[in-house]
């Protein structure tokens, strides 16, 4: 499913994730993400991903930028940036939809460029997660 709210400068963020991007630590798989996430306060934060040689140790642009976001007090979200060096949609993986999922729902917008975008909802890529409420 995809939908359009009109609230949301979502070419604002996909730039922020486009120029964050290039800061990609990625020697590895030399494919480069960025995300931008944006606060129900209205706060912009981004982050890209870096890679480590202990492969397993690496970090995913959308959690970096939950990580920036959460490290700045902000837990409240109402949408998610993500482009990628491939020019094509790059969906977040399980795991980060999973950390994201921690933080009630939110848009997520894949991007090639600020003119080629589509909004999807996280509870849609991510139905039936394990949260909180399942730990009784
Ligand atoms: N990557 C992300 O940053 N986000 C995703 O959603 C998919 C994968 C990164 C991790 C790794 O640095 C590279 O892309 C290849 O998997």
């Amino acid at each position: 499913m995809v939908y359009n709210y009109g609230m949301i400068d979502y070419k604002k963020m996909i730039n922020l994730a486009l120029a964050c991007m290039q800061h990609s630590y990625s020697p590895y798989s030399h494919f480069k993400v960025g995300a931008c996430i944006l606060t129900k306060s209205g706060n912009y934060y981004v982050g890209t991903n870096i890679e480590n040689a202990s492969y397993g140790a690496s970090i995913c642009a959308e959690r970096s930028a939950i990580a920036c976001a959460v490290s700045q007090g902000e837990t409240e979200f109402m949408a998610i940036a993500i482009v990628s060096s491939s020019g094509d949609f790059t969906p977040p993986c399980g795991i980060c939809r999973q950390v994201l999922s921690e933080f009630k729902d939110m848009e997520i917008v894949l991007a090639k460029d600020e003119k080629s975008f589509k909004v999807y909802s996280l509870k849609n890529l991510l139905p039936n997660n394990f949260d909180a409420g399942d730990m009784r």
